[in-house]
């Protein structure tokens, strides 16, 4: 499974090096490092003010950012 971070620049001044370090980082404390793989992404033309879009397996989430980020990592990486 891909996990893809947006680093358009619209999303880079959002802070998606560090969604990008903490879904790693996430992924990594979960055991899960060899199923699921972080990936950089152009602008995927839903460019937020209040954060970073992010394409999930089941669709493109837009506004990630560090408050909201527990709550949609676990709505759309299921546990094991
Ligand atoms: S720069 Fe990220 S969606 Fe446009």
């Amino acid at each position: 499974m891909a996990i893809y971070v947006c680093i358009g620049s619209s999303c880079h001044l959002r802070g998606s090096a560090e969604i990008i370090q903490r879904m790693e980082d996430t992924i990594a404390a979960m055991g899960r490092k060899d199923e699921i793989q972080v990936a950089g992404s152009f602008c995927m033309g839903n460019c937020s003010r209040d954060g970073v879009s992010v394409k999930f397996e089941d669709g493109v989430i837009e506004s990630v950012n560090e408050e909201n980020f527990d709550e949609i990592f676990r709505k759309h990486i299921k546990e094991e």
